[in-house]
């Protein structure tokens, strides 16, 4: 099977990677000329784990190639995969031109028979406006318009594409059916859960699934923000409620809430997709709005814990919106950090892999070479990503570097650790 993938993001390029070492023969294809010629070379656009390995595997295997030809790999494809970026326009709405681009230049350049396989996230109802513009522009071609959404995390991108929870197949059509049941021969071979259904749910299971692990984490930052009051750990009661299989262990980590490019942006566009059907869904402008304050409810512990912060040094350990990225986007981290540089305080901040990404995003700090280095001579510390170089630390250094009293964690790392008795621990859920 020919495949061409559009759009070399998170995942275009870890699952063009994973069908090549499956032995399908994919064609990634970018507009962006230099991202191609460092691919080719072997560099990755960003930081994933497992990825250059994995790409490296499958370029070998003689499986995997790159072009900025999109036209040649779509006359060559048998199925050409959409996995271009919808980001949310300033109504919510995502935003489709890349999509409704790669269709046109379907229409434009596919061979009788081909497929597109969308695996961007859209609103639904994409398929059916993307089938309407090809058979608009190629009255004569037979082809198919298939909904295919991707359930990968960043981070854990390469694992998730190799053991997908599911795969979700969306079209009305027998001969496409057959044709992606050959694509995913391997997956099914391994009894992965394969689910066909129409192109309209496939494209509402990819939202729905999203807006409720957006909604999982919301419920438990408010559980956490009652416990804080009303006594009680909000760690305990998380997994307590999570042995019950109704509800699951996943998703129930208190912190200062989620960013990303995903859980927001999804929430948002299925609202959007709800106002547009007459729906008015009441629950997710809640998910959204306990999001947006919880990290501010921290923000106002570490203000109280001094009087303001005015003139204060605060040490920023994790800049990334999760650990496993350098990805920065909806990050909590920069909120948080433009507003205590509002108020006042001096920060030196540091990530061990998003300092990159932190030199454009937030020109205006100070980056420390390393997590100590940011913590030397500063009045708190500030954990706002969890990464095991931040839970595991030696506390012993890290006391003699680090001169202030007050930590805080905003996500949990140390709630199991015994601190050195000066310090005083802020932590979501918790008054230590
Ligand atoms: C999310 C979904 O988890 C994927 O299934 C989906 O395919 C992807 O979006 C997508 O649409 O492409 P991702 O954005 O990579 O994946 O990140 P998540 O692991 O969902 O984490 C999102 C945010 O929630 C992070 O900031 C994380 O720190 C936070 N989070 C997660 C919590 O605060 N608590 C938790 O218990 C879990």
């Amino acid at each position: 099977m020919r495949i061409a993938l559009i759009g070399t993001g998170y995942v275009g390029l870890v699952t063009g990677a994973d069908f090549a070492c499956r032995g399908q023969h994919v064609m990634c294809v970018d507009i962006d000329t230099l991202r191609i010629d460092r691919l080719r070379r072997g560099v990755m656009p960003f930081y994933e784990p497992g990825l250059p390995e994995r790409v490296a595997e499958a370029v070998s295997g003689g499986h995997l190639t790159f072009t900025t030809d999109a036209a040649a790999a779509i006359r060559d494809a048998d199925v050409v995969m959409c996995a271009v970026g919808t980001p949310t326009g300033e109504d919510g709405r995502a935003d489709l031109s890349s999509v409704f681009a790669v269709a046109d230049a379907f229409a434009q350049h596919a061979k009788d028979g081909a497929i597109l396989v969308n695996k961007s996230t859209v609103p639904v109802g994409t398929a059916e406006a993307c089938r309407a513009r090809i058979a608009a522009a190629a009255s004569n071609l037979r082809f198919a318009v298939v909904s295919n959404p991707e359930f990968l995390s960043q981070g854990t991108a390469v694992r998730d594409t190799r053991n997908p929870t599911r795969i979700v197949v969306g079209t009305t059509e027998q001969w496409a059916r057959d044709i992606l049941r050959v694509v995913h021969a391997s997956f099914i071979e391994d009894h992965v859960p394969y689910l066909e259904m129409t192109p309209r749910s496939a494209e509402a299971v990819k939202c729905a699934a999203n807006a409720f692990l957006a909604t999982k984490i919301s419920f438990i930052n408010e559980v956490a923000n009652f416990c804080e009051r009303a006594g009680g750990d909000v760690e305990d009661v998380a997994r307590a409620i999570g042995l019950d299989p109704r509800i699951g262990p996943h998703f129930l980590r208190p912190g200062i809430g989620y960013g990303g490019g995903c859980l927001s942006k999804d929430v948002r566009a299925l609202m959007a997709s709800g106002d547009e059907v007459g729906y008015v869904f009441r629950l997710l402008p809640a998910v959204e709005a306990v999001n947006e304050v919880q990290k501010w409810y921290l923000y106002d512990r570490l203000a109280r814990a001094f009087g303001g912060v005015s003139g204060k040094t605060v040490a920023v350990w994790g800049l990334s919106f999760k650990p496993g990225t350098d990805d920065m986007r909806n990050a909590p981290s920069v909120p948080f950090i433009r507003r205590l540089l509002d108020e006042g305080a001096a920060v030196r901040a540091f990530d061990p892999v998003a300092m990159e990404q932190a030199r454009m995003r937030i020109p205006e700090v100070a980056l420390a070479e390393t997590a100590i280095d940011a913590a030397r001579g500063a009045d708190a510390i500030v954990i706002l990503t969890e990464w095991d170089e931040f839970k595991e630390i030696d506390f012993s250094p890290l006391s003699q570097a680090f001169s202030g009293s007050v930590v805080v964690d905003g996500r949990g790392v140390w709630r199991a650790r015994s601190l050195p008795t000066t310090w005083r621990y802020i932590a979501v859920g918790v008054d230590k």
